[in-house]
């Protein structure tokens, strides 16, 4: 079996991450998170007051960026640092997501956060998730992905999650989060998210977790064959 680069792009919250956590733990391969990637910078670029319409302001804090991934022995996966500091948790908050798609539209960030993402891609043996994994960051990737699921699944999906943490979050507020993230994503100048062309798509709307990995993990050993 040869060591491959899995690449799995897709809508927000349509289990991009739980399934590549899945294959990563099936394959014994390094996931990374591309869009905790993009989170870590907004958080940073908040707490500075970055302004997102001056490229200066945005490459001096971009070069104040040291972003990587540490493995958590509680969790079993790996959590997002920010300078030294574990971001995980706050990162998912909704003040990051109100912004992320953003500040991942700026064309500077998006040099940044590809190049540290083909880095870690060197050596193979990776599965990301994110919007231009298979378009952009590794247009090469010998297996690519599209995850989709409806629109009212995906709502349902996300908000359970960020309710568990916030319990004052609304899902009118997640609706509209998902919403306004699709369309700046799939809009933006700089490579949005598009389905590549010999990207498989996998519509997990009414599929369970083990379905969808299965069909995953079918496709990732004919990949490696
Ligand atoms: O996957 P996520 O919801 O954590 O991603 C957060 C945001 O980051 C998403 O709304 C768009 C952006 N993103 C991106 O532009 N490119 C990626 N490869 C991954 C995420």
């Amino acid at each position: 079996m040869k060591s491959i680069i899995i690449a799995i792009d897709g809508w927000s919250s349509c289990g991009k991450s739980t399934m590549a956590k899945q294959m990563a733990k099936e394959l014994n391969y390094l996931y990374v998170d591309s869009g905790a990637m993009y989170r870590a910078i907004t958080l940073y670029f908040l707490r500075q007051s970055v302004d997102f319409d001056k490229p200066k302001e945005i490459e001096k804090a971009l070069a104040e960026i040291e972003l990587d991934f540490r493995y958590n022995e509680t969790s079993g996966q790996a959590d997002m640092y920010l300078n030294d500091e574990n971001v995980e948790y706050m990162i998912r908050d909704l003040i990051v997501a109100e912004k992320v798609s953003e500040v991942a539209a700026i064309k500077e960030v998006r040099e940044f956060a590809v190049a540290a993402q083909q880095k870690m891609g060197e050596k193979k043996g990776v599965i990301m998730d994110g919007r231009d994994i298979g378009t952009v960051v590794f247009p090469k990737a010998e297996l690519k992905i599209f995850m989709t699921a409806d629109n009212a699944v995906r709502v349902e999906r996300r908000f359970k999650e960020m309710i568990a943490k916030n319990p004052n979050v609304t899902i009118e507020e997640v609706a509209e989060n998902i919403q306004m993230r699709d369309y700046i994503d799939s809009n933006r100048e700089h490579s949005p998210l598009r389905q590549a062309e010999d990207a498989i798509v996998i519509d997990n709307t009414n599929l369970t977790r083990e379905q969808q990995l299965k069909k995953a993990l079918d496709l990732a050993k004919q990949a490696m064959r």
